[in-house]
């Protein structure tokens, strides 16, 4: 409901350069050849770039995005087989749409599952349409604003038909959640007491977090709540959980509350998600700064960290410092630094408590991806989701066990480890999207571009660096990027895919001729192939573009789009990125739904599929009004997939949307949507 997408204002006051920038220069340049007359055509231009920015990737970094030659690549997701998986894309591709539903290509059905609200836990009540409901309800009920997801098997049952989907519930939009919001209006909501009260802010804190929701299939093939199953679990911004890591302990993560700094209340604005080999999930925390605000606001008492991350010398959005000290930084100035990291949940034992990976970097985190280096240590990659912020590796210090990938010690492989943060370069060529990427070590004893060290600018401690993750980065000159959404890896050749989603903010500044894609509307997908196809491996990468998206309805400059992008499958703002596990790429957007101007042509919301060895990209599903698509995730055999629809109706309420209702005026909820096959088949084969 915010006017301005504040994701896509920079907070990043650094002189690092900015990956439009590299961009830029690049177009600049072969713009500067195309207009020089040396014959190439636009679509060469495009197609050619891209198409020479895979050979050069293939040639120096002896990778091969061949899944018939796995030769020199671990793989870690396909099926437990060592064979190459057919990721071959079959349906039919489907049109835009503009209507208030779900659709998918013929021989596809979509069912809802789980919209905010339902029961969950043994005695919660059924949701009410007129959002009356108290925080006691909430507590028992899904949450609202599903976004990230993982599928977990139950051991001893048969995970086809029957699992864990964990689930992240990333916000709420209080004009559909609280009764009365939407006519009273923002302002006077807050200042009516009698409206807005300790138990709302409750409930928007059981709204967010994450659910543990035990499914099963019923005879008719039908998949549905297990409701009362003791799996069943809500995990919100209230909810205790630990630190963990080099961070634990620390002065700046001590509180009132918890003069220990390791006890934390809550995680809140879960994004996308991770899982891990050894049978957890990873919830990541993204825009925490949202949540935190001050009564008074007389004195700007906001140190360089509060403002780096983005918390304003205001009331927050969200009022719960109305009601609890541990949101006003001005009383608990440490508390924010408690938020923003990576938590960890084991979703098979209901009475875990949920732990903070510090070591993990503390950023907007959109999601994260775990690959296995080659020594045997796990890596994770992960994007910092703001104008202008950054990539980020970490590498554990232990290793992991495959042949015993349950192991107990597999839980401590996230406690520590080396943060790393990517700088992309040209490489040889300018004007060809391609170049190679350094990562630069996040610890004391590395080099600032000022002359100093990260030690000397954070104490000596690395508690600090992590703390303080994204000035560290600034100091090192990291490449400040167009908004890193979702990070994924190919199951065989460990190439990492990133989604770029947009960076229209920093685009009116920079409009000029020679920048058409500075105006960047659209997003992209960037990937890297790591020296000898090792995610450990910390020297050199190769990095190209796989597709810039765009729009060719209205645009016949590079706002087109590179040449996989054509008028049927444009789109724009990727967001939500995994591969399944025969190697396909899945792309969900979060973008303008006007289907007007830039985007027109492009309707609402939607979800895409690429075969990323001819880099052709299908449409395969269109959601409801003025939602996003999030969310991946399959049962074992890949003929179950589950996405969301988050926020449908988010700007207009249910004058826009009422899904998944069908009647007009119900107020629309966030859902997870079962995607099948009619014949029982793979979906997308
Ligand atoms: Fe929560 Fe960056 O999407
Ligand atoms: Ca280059
Ligand atoms: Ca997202």
């Amino acid at each position: 409901m915010l006017p301005v997408d504040p994701e896509n204002i920079s907070t990043n006051p650094s002189s690092n350069e900015h990956f439009q920038d590299v961009v830029d220069r690049v177009v600049m340049n072969r713009r500067h050849v195309i207009k020089s007359g040396l014959g190439l055509s636009a679509a060469m231009f495009m197609g050619g770039a891209l198409g020479g920015c895979a050979e050069e990737t293939n040639t120096t970094n002896n990778t091969t995005t061949n899944t018939n030659n796995t030769t020199n690549n671990t793989v870690i997701n396909n099926g437990g087989s060592g064979s190459a998986p057919d990721a071959t894309i079959s349906f039919e591709p489907i049109a835009i749409s503009t209507d208030d539903d779900i659709k998918v290509p013929a021989g596809y059905a979509a069912a809802v599952l789980a919209p905010w609200g339902t029961p969950l836990i043994a005695g919660a009540p059924a949701w009410k349409n007129d959002l009356t409901e108290d925080s006691a309800a909430q507590e028992k009920q899904v949450g609202e604003h599903h976004d990230g997801m993982h599928y977990f098997e139950i051991p001893g049952i048969d995970g086809n038909s029957e699992g864990l989907l964990v689930v992240n519930h990333e916000y709420c939009d209080y004009p559909d959640f609280f009764a009365g919001f939407r006519a009273a209006g923002s302002a006077a909501f807050f200042a009516d007491p009698t409206k807005w009260t300790a138990d709302k802010a409750k409930k928007a804190q059981y709204a967010h977090g994450a659910s543990v929701i035990h499914i099963k299939r019923d005879g008719s093939g039908k998949w549905d709540i297990v409701a009362g199953s003791t799996y069943n679990r809500r995990i919100h911004a209230a909810t205790p959980m630990e630190l963990t890591g080099p961070v634990v302990g620390h002065a700046l993560v001590k509180t009132s509350a918890d003069p220990d700094g390791k006890n934390v209340l809550g995680t809140f604005n879960n994004c996308g998600n991770g899982h891990t080999p050894w049978g957890t999930y990873l919830t990541c925390e993204e825009n925490f700064n949202g949540y935190f605000g001050t009564l008074n606001s007389g004195t700007d008492n906001r140190n360089d960290n509060h403002k780096r991350y983005g918390i304003g010398n205001a009331r927050s959005g969200y009022r719960w410092e109305d009601f609890e000290d541990r949101f006003d930084f001005n009383k608990e100035p440490n508390e924010p630094n408690r938020h923003g990291w990576i938590v960890e949940i084991d979703p098979l034992n209901p009475a875990s408590k949920p732990q903070k990976r510090t070591a993990l970097g503390r950023i907007k985190h959109e999601n994260v991806a775990i690959a296995h280096a080659k020594n045997g240590r796990i890596v994770a990659y992960m994007g910092d989701d703001q104008a202008g912020d950054y990539v980020y590796k970490f590498i554990s210090s232990g290793t992991f066990d495959k042949a015993n990938p349950k192991a107990t010690a597999h839980r401590k492989l996230l406690e520590t480890g080396k943060l790393y943060v990517a700088k992309f370069n040209d490489g040889r060529f300018s004007g060809d999207f391609a170049g190679d990427g350094e990562w630069i070590l996040l610890d004391v004893g590395t080099a600032t571009t000022d002359g100093s060290t990260l030690g000397a600018k954070f104490n000596n401690s690395l508690a600090e660096i992590l703390v303080n993750t994204r000035l560290a980065a600034d100091a090192v000159g990291a490449t400040k990027m167009d908004r890193p959404e979702w990070v994924t890896v190919h199951p065989v050749t460990q190439q990492a895919y990133l989604t770029l989603t947009n960076n229209s903010g920093r685009a009116l500044a920079d409009i000029n001729d020679a920048n058409p894609r500075a105006a960047n509307r659209y997003g992209q997908i960037i990937r890297w192939s790591e020296k000898d196809s090792d995610p450990g491996s910390v020297e050199n990468f190769k990095w190209d573009l796989f597709v810039l998206a765009g729009n060719p309805n209205v645009h016949g400059d590079l706002r087109a789009g590179s040449d996989n992008i054509t008028t049927n499958n444009t789109f724009n703002s990727p967001d939500g990125l995994a591969f399944d596990a025969d190697g396909r790429l899945w792309i969900q957007t979060d973008g303008a739904y006007t289907n007007a101007g830039d985007y027109l042509g492009q309707g609402n919301n939607q979800m895409l599929v690429a075969d990323v060895h001819t880099k052709e990209i299908k449409r395969f599903l269109t959601g409801p009004k003025e939602c996003e698509i999030t969310g991946l995730a399959w049962t074992p055999d890949g003929k179950t997939l589950f996405i969301n629809v988050q926020h449908p109706g988010e700007s207009t309420g249910p004058a826009g949307s009422s899904w998944p209702s069908t009647t007009a005026g119900d107020f629309p909820r966030s859902a997870t949507v079962v995607i099948t096959k009619n014949d029982g088949g793979k979906i997308g084969l």
